[in-house]
């Protein structure tokens, strides 16, 4: 019988060939995101462990590594700088958990990439072993030289990321990531410790039957939000329409990811309480917009494309509505009634 070439492809394995194909790369990209799926793997060790933190913390609240006992998204942050402050590819960080820039150390070499990152997404799942995620995003400096990076790196709109994506720690744990040529999506096998190809160039179906947004908001949004979620909810035989269910798991990674392979729309609006919305621009929406198109989906902020807004605040807020381009569309006809 001759030999069927069923490819095994690690994620380095791919982000070498996707290298290859992109003219003048020069392997530097390819080295952090590299460095990134370390972090991600340490991070999941420690998320797996997560019940067992008390029990392992007993004596003194000490873990294993002979360090005190820390918040998991305060570790995961921790592991992401120091993943990432040495590998020569960056000249700054940002992160949901820290209000200024973080600093490539001073003996370190920087390099010419920004990278912003959720370290934890999710954390209100964490205590009940719910999934939770990790979130990343990528851009290219603008200001010149070779000094550290400042704000106005970091400022950029979301189109311009050169990559982004998410980890997600559930049932097992997955990589999506795009790099602006597609999404592709990878499991962890934790027996060889990869990320193995699971999920090759993902495509968000066309329109879904699901609807995912905190409808504890329902009275603090504006009333075309409630008129969409009333519509969403119900049976329109003119339109051979019946209701869609409601899915909310409260991390947004986990909400988009279903988003992404089953289809239909997650919404984070404005209310009265948060006129902008919840969810941060640069380190939550633009990321996670980024997969989304590139996937084939839709991203909007209720009046424009997320990934064309410009920002002027590191941790700026903006309300998100983001899935299958004709369930957004739905969501959009509604805002401008
Ligand atoms: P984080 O855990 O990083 O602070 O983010 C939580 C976010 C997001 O994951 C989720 O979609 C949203 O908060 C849930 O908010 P509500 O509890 O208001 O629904
Ligand atoms: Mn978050
Ligand atoms: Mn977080």
């Amino acid at each position: 019988m001759p030999l069927v070439s069923n490819k095994v492809t690690t994620i380095e394995r791919h982000i070498i060939e996707q290298q290859e194909r992109s003219n003048g790369a020069t392997g530097d990209f390819s080295a952090l995101l590299r460095d990134l799926t370390l972090a991600f793997k340490i991070i999941n060790r420690e998320v797996g462990q997560a019940g067992l933190v008390d029990a392992l913390g007993a004596t003194g609240n000490v873990n294993i590594q002979g360090e005190i006992v820390q918040k998991l998204d305060a570790f995961a942050n921790t592991v992401i700088y120091r993943a990432m402050d040495h590998g020569g590819h960056l000249c700054g960080m940002a992160s949901e958990e820290d209000e200024g820039i973080l600093e490539i150390p001073p003996h370190y070499k920087r390099g010419k990439y920004v990278l912003l990152f959720d370290p934890l997404d999710g954390s209100s799942n964490i205590d009940v072993n719910v999934s939770i995620g990790t979130i990343f995003s990528i851009l290219r400096r603008v200001t010149p030289g070779d000094g550290p990076g400042t704000l106005q790196d970091f400022l950029q709109p979301g189109f311009k990321q050169v990559a982004a994506g998410y980890t997600i720690y559930g049932p097992s744990t997955m990589l999506v990531y795009t790099a602006g040529r597609g999404v592709y999506g990878f499991t962890y096998d934790p027996s060889v410790g990869e990320f193995i190809l699971s999920h090759d160039e993902i495509r968000i179906p066309e329109h879904g039957t699901i609807y995912s947004v905190n409808e504890g908001n329902y009275h603090k949004w504006d009333e075309r939000v409630q008129r969409y979620i009333d519509w969403a909810k119900s049976d329109d035989p003119a339109h051979n329409k019946k209701a869609y269910s409601l899915r909310y798991i409260g991390s947004m990674v986990a909400d988009i990811h279903r988003t992404l392979l089953y289809g239909g729309v997650f919404l984070y609006p404005a209310d009265i309480k948060s006129y902008k919305g919840k969810l941060r621009l640069l380190y939550e929406a633009n990321p996670m917009s980024f997969v989304v198109e590139q996937a084939g989906g839709r991203a909007r902020d209720g009046g424009q494309r997320v990934l064309e807004i410009i920002p002027e605040q590191l941790h700026q807020r903006t309300p998100l509505i983001v899935g299958s381009p004709k369930n957004v569309e739905e969501v959009e006809r509604f805002l401008t009634l």
